[in-house]
């Protein structure tokens, strides 16, 4: 038995409920690296989100951000970020998310991304529509750059890694309305497939940030790419960009166009 849209949703939000329990609180945090964190909230929300998996769908493979890739006898695949946004969450900044996403033979089916501070809850099933709430979603019409609001975000290698996005920050800056920086790349996508924002990129995410959130976006109507402009925007060298269908080949044109050039 495969898992439904529904039970995800369920999933989810009890999930999301854990977090929204916790935030404010005094947590445990411990440090992956200078500035990429994990709290006592993430191990929370991630040991629920797994028992359920074991517990229910014990021959399927998990890839969840803490626990790393947890082998399973058959070609069904969830990913799983338990805390989206772990950054903001620590600071006490309510912008954060659950993002579970479910795949077979490689095909993202299903996925939810949810917001516990605006009781948000974003769906999709493949074929069938993306929807907040419920409600049905689209991307949003804008059709020039100059009046496009962007959002974006930087890797945890920013210090040490030249290839940091400051470049493309640096042009989409100056060649839109706005760019957003918001740290919860599931919600990015999400907002970008209910016409909040106009356009997203992003380089050297994992699939758990991605997966949910890419395949709500494209079930939205949203053109979801890689950075070349290829399909897939799951496997490294991970990069992806996701914006309405007229503002993607002009955000696409312009990140492929040489790093430092001179701006037109
Ligand atoms: C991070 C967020 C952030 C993005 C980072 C991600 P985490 O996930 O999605 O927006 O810029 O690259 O790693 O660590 O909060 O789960
Ligand atoms: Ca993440
Ligand atoms: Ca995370």
């Amino acid at each position: 038995m495969s898992p439904t849209l529904t039970e995800i949703n369920t999933l989810a939000r009890q999930a999301g409920d854990i977090l929204r329990t916790s935030f404010g609180q005094p947590l445990r945090v411990d440090h992956k690296g200078v500035i990429d964190l994990v709290s006592e909230a993430d191990r929370r929300s991630e040991h629920f989100l797994l028992s359920y998996i074991h517990q229910h769908f014990p021959a399927d493979r998990i890839i969840a951000e803490e626990s790393g890739e947890l082998a399973g006898t058959g070609d069904r695949v969830w990913y799983i970020d338990p805390l989206d946004g772990t950054i903001n969450y620590v600071h006490g900044l309510p912008i954060y998310s659950v993002s579970i996403a479910y795949a077979e033979q490689g095909n993202l089916l299903l996925g939810v991304v949810y917001d516990p501070m605006r009781d948000e809850c974003f769906t999709a099933e493949f074929g069938q529509g993306a929807w907040l709430n419920d409600q049905p979603i689209h991307p949003s019409t804008t059709s020039d750059l100059n009046h496009a609001l962007l959002v974006t975000g930087f890797p945890y290698d920013i210090r040490t890694n030249p290839d940091s996005n400051l470049d493309h920050y640096v042009y989409f800056a100056l060649h839109s309305q706005g760019v957003r920086r918001l740290g919860s790349a599931a919600l990015d996508l999400c907002d970008v497939a209910c016409g909040r924002f106009d356009g997203f990129w992003e380089l050297r995410l994992n699939p758990w940030d991605v997966a949910a959130g890419g395949l709500i976006a494209q079930e939205a109507g949203v053109m979801v790419t890689n950075l070349a402009g290829g399909d897939d925007f799951i496997s490294p060298p991970q990069t992806i960009l996701a914006a309405n269908p007229h503002i993607h080949p002009l955000m696409l044109g312009a990140l492929k166009r040489e790093s430092g050039s001179p701006i037109p």
